[in-house]
């Protein structure tokens, strides 16, 4: 049966064009390399008139129901090493809400202030799809309507050892892996969902990764931006925090924008400065896109020619040995195929990038400990809502870093940004204590 389902021409050709290649992706001459044009952040983006045209044109798409929301969940997150769908952990930092509970809050939020239902897609894989479904089941869909959360799966595909054979998961059973978060989007026409999109009048779909509970889901200047621009695929940047930052680097190649991997750009490119002495590659990917309903139908078709190139990646897969026992690898011992979202760039028209804000859009889950943990996360998560509060006026005591000394969070019941957190702040009578566990809801 699995067999059946898997394309073993395709992973010889993978085999040989990747793997033995010793590519992890098309090769790129880095020389004709340039850095991305963006639009830069506004000082005081609810005073900038380019902005706030932006915002007008992002918002009446919103309150006529042209958006919708889609996190990409299909990932096995194998860094994190947390024995359940990584959207089900707890990460905010006083109630532990869980990463799915935030999101779904966020755009609950939305749909209070513009008045309109916004669907929800999620995307999950073979291996977590029960999982997710059972997880937004048992806890009522965190308030939204069941009839807007939309559930598929995405695509598999096997992965091999540095052979190029496929690994075996059991005895009778190949090690799958999901095939990318590039797979969304074939997932999302063949699911079906992108036909029921269009019946609802949805024209946008606001795409973000499962793992950063910072993401401004519903941002209605990005999606002014992107409407003003006529674009198919827009995406956010925050510039790189250090030369070596492990994010993707928006990039010019051959007249057209595209993101590199950290893993594929060499560090005398991450490190290299402009005239002016700042990094010269300084956009960093942090994968929050807009797309267009039609463009992910013209590029998710089973039309091979559009389709999105695969890579390699070394991972931990666990695999059967000798005597037939399932071993969990320490470390990387296989290789996944992927394809990467960010690849419909090139053949998408007016693809314009967006600054961001890191410490307002992004701080990714990644790992178990160290840079991007869930400990990063929730000391940004902290700062972030400091921010909010001091800009209300309130006085917090930090660390040396400049996070809170004590535990608080924000509801995104409450707020989502940093403008309307002041605003309902400002006119709650009774102000709640600012102490240790401090919590706005
Ligand atoms: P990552 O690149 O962090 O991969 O995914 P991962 O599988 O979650 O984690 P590691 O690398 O094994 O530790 C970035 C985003 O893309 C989604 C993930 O769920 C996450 O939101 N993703 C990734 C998919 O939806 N499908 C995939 O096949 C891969």
């Amino acid at each position: 049966m699995q067999l059946e389902e898997t394309d073993l021409a395709e992973i010889g050709h993978l085999n040989k064009t990747l793997l033995f290649a010793n590519k992890t992706t098309s090769q790129v001459d880095f020389s004709k390399l340039k850095p991305a044009p963006y639009i830069p952040m506004s000082p005081d983006k609810e005073a900038d008139p380019k902005w706030l045209e932006a915002k007008r044109a992002g918002e009446d798409a919103i309150r006529s129901g042209k958006l919708a929301t889609f996190v990409v969940a299909g990932g096995q997150g194998t860094r994190l090493g947390y024995d359940a769908p990584k959207g089900t952990l707890p990460v905010s930092p006083v109630t532990g809400k869980t990463l799915f509970q935030i999101f779904a809050e966020k755009i609950r939020n939305a749909q209070e202030k513009y008045g309109v239902e916004i669907p929800f897609m999620v995307m999950t894989s073979i291996i977590n799809h029960e999982q997710i479904c059972g997880f937004f089941k048992k806890n009522g869909y965190f308030g939204l309507n069941p009839d807007k959360v939309i559930f598929f799966k995405q695509g598999f595909i096997p992965s091999v050892d540095k052979n190029g054979k496929i690994i075996l998961s059991g005895k009778d059973e190949i090690a799958l892996a999901p095939n990318g978060h590039g797979g969304c989007l074939r997932a999302m026409v063949r699911s079906g969902a992108t036909a029921k999109l269009k019946k609802l009048g949805v024209e946008y779909i606001s795409y973000f990764q499962v793992d950063n509970p910072l993401v401004n889901i519903i941002d209605p200047f990005f999606l002014g931006f992107h409407i003003l621009e006529k674009s198919d695929m827009s995406s956010k940047m925050i510039p790189k925090a250090y030369p070596l930052e492990r994010v993707g680097h928006f990039c010019i190649y051959e007249g057209k924008l595209c993101v590199i991997e950290y893993s594929d750009l060499p560090p005398s490119y991450q490190e290299m400065l402009d005239e002016s002495g700042k990094l010269k590659f300084i956009a960093g990917s942090v994968a929050i896109h807009i797309l267009n309903v039609d463009f992910v139908e013209a590029k998710g078709g089973d039309d091979s020619s559009v389709r999105l190139p695969f890579h390699v990646a070394f991972k931990k897969v666990p695999y059967l040995d000798e005597s037939g026992n399932l071993v969990k690898p320490s470390t990387p011992n296989g290789y996944k195929y992927e394809m990467f979202v960010f690849d419909a760039l090139e053949s998408a028209s007016n693809p314009l990038v967006l600054e961001g804000l890191r410490g307002d859009e992004f701080s990714a889950v990644k790992n178990k400990e160290g840079v991007d943990s869930p400990a990063t996360c929730k000391r940004d998560q902290k700062r972030q809502f400091a921010k909010w509060l001091e800009a209300a006026g309130v006085n917090l005591e930090k660390d040396a870093d400049g996070t809170p000394i004590f535990d608080i969070e924000i509801s995104p019941l409450f707020a989502t940004n940093q403008a309307d957190f002041v605003k309902k702040w400002n006119a709650l009578e009774k102000k709640p204590e600012i102490k240790d566990g401090l919590f706005v809801e």
